[in-house]
């Protein structure tokens, strides 16, 4: 009896002593409560849609990197609404014949994106420091988690060496990275299950310019300007995915 009372002591103890540390948990799902739904028929346009109109806000973004990147100015005029004008403008003949569903959801995207850009302007505004952490790429992971709160639709930008952690591509982004990266890539999706909520998976492409390759570019390994390793890759070579899941009725 004595004997066993030890042995169950001791059960606990050692199993805890033995799990790794830092593991994601199996199981769960990054969103469970889908608040926006569209229909079957609207899902590939509504998930090309938010994917398009993200990949025009980084663009928008993108544009502005010489002047955010300029430690000598202090106010970059670069507000959320100033920010808002150029991307509504970029995005406009997109939004031509889309279901009011679909104008919801964009205007919850839209109201996302500007958000982020007034959360950051402390940031953006700082005098004498060039990289502020300000980029295309910040941008639409920030503005994907405020978009996800208003909506329950998940966007991420998964890499095949990525540098934000929420970025870690799932098994299928793995599958589509590897895949885009030995055809023609092309954006594609499936409808597919999230826990018990029928969804549409969208992965849209993102290819490197050549203002990229300064963090993104050659030689392999060698360190950007902000210290990570540098990806060794090419203009016109696949960096990462725009990837969408939108909940279906
Ligand atoms: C100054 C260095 C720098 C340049 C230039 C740069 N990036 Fe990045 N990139 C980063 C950093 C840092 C992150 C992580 C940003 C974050 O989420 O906070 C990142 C993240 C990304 C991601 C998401 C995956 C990940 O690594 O987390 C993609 C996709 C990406 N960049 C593509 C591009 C493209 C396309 C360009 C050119 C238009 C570009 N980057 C230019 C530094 C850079």
């Amino acid at each position: 009896m004595k004997k066993m009372l030890v042995i169950l002591l001791f059960i606990p103890l050692v199993v805890n002593a033995i799990d790794e540390i830092g593991i994601a948990a199996q199981g769960g799902y990054p969103e469970y409560l889908f608040l926006e739904k569209v229909t079957e028929s609207e899902a590939e346009t509504t998930a090309a849609l938010i994917a398009k109109a993200i990949a025009k806000g980084r663009l928008v973004i993108f544009a502005q990197m010489g002047k955010l990147t300029n430690p000598n100015i202090g106010n970059k005029n670069f507000t959320g609404d100033i920010f808002l004008k150029q991307w509504q403008a970029s995005i406009e003949a997109d939004l031509i014949d889309i279901s009011s569903t679909q104008q919801r959801i964009i205007d919850k995207l839209l109201w996302a994106g500007k958000q982020c850009v007034d959360n950051n302007q402390d940031r953006i505004n700082i005098k004498g420091v060039k990289w502020k952490h300000f980029l295309p790429a910040k941008w639409a992971r920030e503005t994907g988690l405020m978009f996800n709160s208003r909506t329950g639709i998940v966007t991420k930008q998964p890499s095949i060496h990525y540098r934000h952690p929420s970025n870690v591509p799932d098994e299928k982004e793995r599958k589509i990275l590897t895949e885009f990266m030995q055809t023609d890539a092309k954006p594609k999706g499936e409808f597919a299950m999230m826990g018990k909520q029928k969804i549409y998976r969208y992965f849209d492409p993102i290819f490197l310019m050549p203002a990229c390759l300064a963090c993104h570019g050659k030689p392999k390994g060698e360190l950007d300007i902000l210290g990570f390793q540098k990806d060794g890759l090419e203009t016109g070579d696949i960096i990462g995915l725009i990837s969408v899941s939108v909940a279906v009725e």
